[in-house]
C-alpha cells in the first residue's frame, strides 16, 4: 500500500515545543507560523512525561488543543509518537532500562533518549504509548505523518547492558542455528576463544586487547537490526490503528551506525536532519552526498528535510551562525536534491535547557529576529513551488553504499590502516564529482542500477561473490565501475578472500594485490598519470595488473613502476580499479577522465561554490543552481523556460523568453523548462560551458 503525505504545496514548518511555553504564547505563535508560511508542525517529540504524568494515566488535554488549533489555522501536523524519551518515573521504576557502554559505565537519566532499545520493559511502554496516540489522534484531520521516536541512534546507538546480551544472544541463535556455525563465522580457533553454547556469548565489551572483529562486525549489524525491530513495532501498532497514515523516523544523513536502507523500506517516507556546519567551506559538498542518500533510500522518492537549523546550532564545540542567505542556499540544495518540504529545528527558540542558544525559525527576538525574518521570505517563496512536488533528481553517476562493507571496514584496529573509512574515500570522490558539476545518487547492492553510466565503489572491503555478479553484469551492460583501495578483502563473516584481494571482484578488475602499503600519518606518495605526479594519502598496495592495463603507476619509494591505477574493458563497459586513496587533485584528473570516457558530460569553469541539479517531473524539468561563490555568475536560461526563482534581473532577457540572467553570490535561481533543455552556467571570468 502506497501511503503519501497529503499535503497542499512543499511542506514547511519545523519542530514545536508548547509544553516549554505558557499557553498565551501558544496563539502568539499559531498566528506568526501563518506569517511565516507555516503549513506542516512537529509536535510531541519528548512529551511523553506530559502525555502520561505517571503510570498508565495519560493526560491528553494540553496536546488536544494545541493540534486542534494548528488545525483550525490551516496547519497540518507531523505527530511524534513520543517515545523518545521515558519518563523519569518509569526509569526510577526501571533503571535497568538505562542503557550501559562497553565499558561497563551505567548513563544515567537527566538528558534524553536514555534508553536501551532492547529492553523489553522499555520496548513495552513505548508500544503502550504510540497505541494510545493512535487511537487519540489517528483520525484527527489535522494528523498526516507518523514521525517514531526521534532519530534513532542519536546520543544511543549501542548498549552493552544484560538486556542487549539477552538480545545478541537469540539474535546470534537466529543467524547461525548452532554453535558450531558461529565458532566457524567467528574464526574462534584463533586465541582459544572457542564457545561451547550462546549462553557464554557477550557483546564485545572492552576486553583485554583487540575484540574478535567477526563478533564486533556481527554486534554493529544486530544493534542496527536491534534499532529496527524497535520501530518496526512501533510502526506495526501505528497501521494497527490508521493503516493509511503515512509513517517515517527523522535520519541523521549518513549515519554510521544504523543500516538506513533497512529503515527505509520499513517506512513510508524518507525523513532527514541536516545540520551542515557553517563554518566548514566544504560542507555543502558533503551535504550533497548526505541527500543522495535520502532520496536513494527510497529508489529515488522524494523526501523531506525535516530538520535543519535556521542559524546556529547548540551542540558544536564553536556554533557559528548562517551568514545571511546560507539558510535559504542550503534549504534550496536540499529541495534541489529531491526534498518536497523544508523544515527546522524549531520553531520557538527555547528559553531554557540545553538547546537555550539553538537558532529557530522566531528567534528570542521575536518578529524582529533575521531568522523569522529570511524564514518568512523563504516560506512565501516556497509557495510558489509546489509544482515540483514529486519531480525526481536526474543523475547519471552513482555511488555505491554497503552498510556491511562499511562497518567491517570500521574495526577500530587489527587493520593494516585504521585510517582509512568509507566514508572518508566516499567524501574524497564525491568532492571530485562534485567540483565537475557532476550529480551522484546513493544506491545500494541489489537496486536497478541500468540507469546509470558509471558506479563508483570508493571501497568495498567486505565484498560478496553476489555483489561482485553484480558489478560484472554493470559492465557487461555497457556501464562503467570504479573500485578503490582495499576492496574485495574479506567475505562476509570477515575472513580474507581465498587468494586473498579484490577476492570476487578479481574477474571484474583483472588485478592481484600482494600487499597493502598504507601511508603512516604525514607521509604520502605518489602516484604518476599521464606525465604529472599526483599525491597518494592514507593507502597504496603492491598491485599487478594480470588482465588489466596501467593507467597510471606509482612513482618513488617501494612501489615506484607498480600499477597504481588499472582499467580493464568488457564490451562496451569497463572496470576501473585506483589501488591509492588519491589525493584532491589526482582524483579530479582522473575522475574527470573516466566521467568523459563514459559519456558523462562534466562542467567546468564556475569552481566548487555552484552546484546545478535538475529535478523531472512529469511535465517539466527543474534546474536549480546554487551559488555559493563570492562573484555573480550568469547562467544562460533556455527560450520558453519559466523562472520560478530568481534573485536577479535578467540581464538581457525578459522572463520567459529566455537569455543570460545574473545570480549574486548566494543567489539561488530555479528555472522549469522542457526535458530537453538545459541551463548553462558560466562564472564571470569563465568560458561557457553547457551543464
Ligand atoms: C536533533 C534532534 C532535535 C534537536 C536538534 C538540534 O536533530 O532531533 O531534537 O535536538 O538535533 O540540532
Amino acid at each position: 500500500m502506497t501511503r503519501t503525505l497529503e499535503l497542499e504545496g512543499i511542506a514547511f514548518g519545523g519542530d514545536y515545543n508548547p509544553e516549554q511555553w505558557p499557553r498565551e504564547v501558544w496563539e502568539e505563535d499559531v498566528r506568526l507560523m501563518r506569517q511565516a508560511g507555516v503549513n506542516f508542525i512537529t509536535v510531541s517529540v519528548f512529551s511523553w512525561p506530559l502525555l502520561e504524568p505517571e503510570e498508565g494515566r495519560f493526560d491528553f488535554g494540553w496536546l488536544d488543543d494545541v493540534i486542534e488549533l494548528l488545525h483550525v489555522n490551516g496547519i497540518a501536523v507531523d505527530l511524534a509518537t513520543a517515545t523518545a524519551t521515558p519518563p523519569a518515573w518509569l526509569i526510577r521504576k526501571y533503571p535497568e532500562i538505562l542503557p550501559v557502554t562497553a565499558d561497563g559505565t551505567h548513563l544515567e537519566f537527566g538528558s534524553r533518549q536514555a534508553y536501551c532499545f532492547s529492553s523489553p520493559i522499555f520496548r513495552d511502554y513505548a508500544l503502550r504509548l504510540t497505541r494510545a496516540m493512535a487511537e487519540r489522534y489517528g483520525k484527527h484531520p489535522a494528523v498526516r505523518l507518523w514521525h517514531v521516536s526521534n532519530e534513532y541512534g542519536d546520543h544511543v546507538s549501542r548498549c552493552w547492558c544484560d538486556a542487549s546480551a539477552v538480545h545478541f544472544r537469540s539474535w546470534l541463535r537466529g543467524k547461525y542455528g548452532s554453535i558450531g556455525a558461529l565458532n566457524e563465522a567467528w574464526g574462534t580457533s584463533c586465541w582459544g576463544q572457542h564457545y561451547l553454547d550462546f549462553d557464554a556469548i557477550e557483546p564485545p565489551r572492552e576486553s583485554t586487547g583487540p575484540v574478535n572483529s567477526t563478533q564486533r562486525l556481527d554486534f554493529e549489524r544486530f544493534s542496527s537490526d536491534a534499532m529496527l525491530e524497535l520501530f518496526t513495532a512501533e510502526v506495526a501498532a501505528l497501521r494497527e490503528v490508521t493503516p493509511e497514515l503515512p509513517v517515517t523516523t527523522n535520519f541523521m544523513s549518513i549515519l554510521h551506525d544504523l543500516d538506513y536502507f533497512a529503515f527505509a523500506d520499513a517506512e513510508d517516507i524518507v525523513t532527514d536532519d541536516a545540520y551542515p556546519d557553517p563554518a566548514d567551506p566544504g560542507a555543502h559538498i558533503d551535504a550533497s552526498l548526505n541527500y543522495a542518500l535520502m532520496r536513494g533510500a527510497k529508489g529515488g522518492a522524494p523526501w523531506l528535510l525535516l530538520e535543519q537549523s535556521a542559524s546556529a546550532v547548540s551542540w558544536r564545540d564553536v556554533n557559528v551562525p548562517k551568514a545571511p542567505g546560507v539558510m535559504r542556499l542550503d534549504s534550496y540544495q536540499a529541495l534541489a536534491h529531491g526534498a518536497d518540504g523544508i523544515m527546522y529545528f524549531q520553531w520557538r527558540a527555547a528559553k531554557f535547557g540545553p538547546e537555550k542558544f539553538h537558532a529557530a525559525i522566531l528567534g528570542h527576538r521575536g518578529e524582529a529576529s533575521r531568522t523569522f525574518v529570511e524564514c518568512s521570505a523563504l516560506g512565501a517563496e516556497l509557495q510558489q513551488l509546489g509544482a515540483l512536488k514529486g519531480s525526481r533528481v536526474v543523475a547519471d553517476v552513482a555511488m555505491l553504499l554497503d552498510w556491511d562493507a562499511k562497518w567491517a571496514l570500521a574495526a577500530p584496529d587489527s587493520l593494516p590502516t585504521n585510517r582509512l573509512s568509507w566514508i572518508g574515500q566516499a567524501r574524497d570522490w564525491h568532492r571530485a564529482t562534485f567540483k565537475l558539476g557532476v550529480t551522484v545518487d546513493l544506491v545500494r547492492a541489489g537496486a536497478d542500477w541500468s540507469g546509470y553510466k558509471v558506479l563508483l565503489v570508493p571501497n568495498l572491503y567486505l565484498a560478496t561473490p553476489e555483489l561482485a555478479a553484480q558489478l560484472e553484469a554493470f559492465a557487461a551492460a555497457g556501464g562503467t565501475v570504479v573500485v578503490g583501495a582495499f576492496s574485495g578483502v574479506v567475505d562476509r563473516n570477515d575472513h580474507v578472500h581465498p587468494g586473498g584481494a579484490p577476492g570476487p571482484l578479481r574477474p571484474l578488475l583483472g588485478v592481484e594485490v600482494d600487499e597493502v602499503w598504507p601511508l603512516p600519518d604525514g607521509q604520502s606518495g605518489q602516484v604518476l598519470m599521464d606525465g604529472v605526479r599526483y599525491e597518494v594519502h592514507t593507502v597504496s598496495e603492491w598491485l599487478d595488473a594480470v588482465d588489466a592495463r596501467t593507467v597510471a603507476g606509482y612513482s618513488g619509494g617501494e612501489l615506484d613502476g607498480r600499477p597504481a591505477v588499472t582499467n580493464r574493458q568488457h564490451g562496451d563497459g569497463g572496470a576501473w580499479y585506483v589501488s591509492g586513496a588519491l589525493a584532491d587533485a589526482g582524483m579530479l584528473t582522473l575522475m574527470r577522465r573516466i566521467l568523459d570516457e563514459s559519456g558523462v558530460p562534466v562542467r567546468d569553469g564556475a569552481g566548487p561554490d555552484v552546484e546545478v541539479v535538475v529535478r523531472r517531473g512529469a511535465d517539466a524539468s527543474f534546474s536549480f543552481v546554487l551559488n555559493r561563490g563570492t562573484t555573480a555568475l550568469d547562467v544562460a536560461v533556455p527560450a520558453g523556460a519559466a523562472v520560478l526563482v530568481g534573485d536577479a534581473a535578467a540581464s538581457g532577457a525578459v522572463p520567459g523568453s529566455g537569455g543570460l540572467r545574473r545570480l549574486p553570490a548566494r543567489g539561488v535561481l530555479v528555472v522549469t523548462h522542457d526535458h530537453s533543455d538545459v541551463v548553462r552556467v558560466v562564472a564571470e571570468s569563465a568560458r561557457l560551458q553547457a551543464v
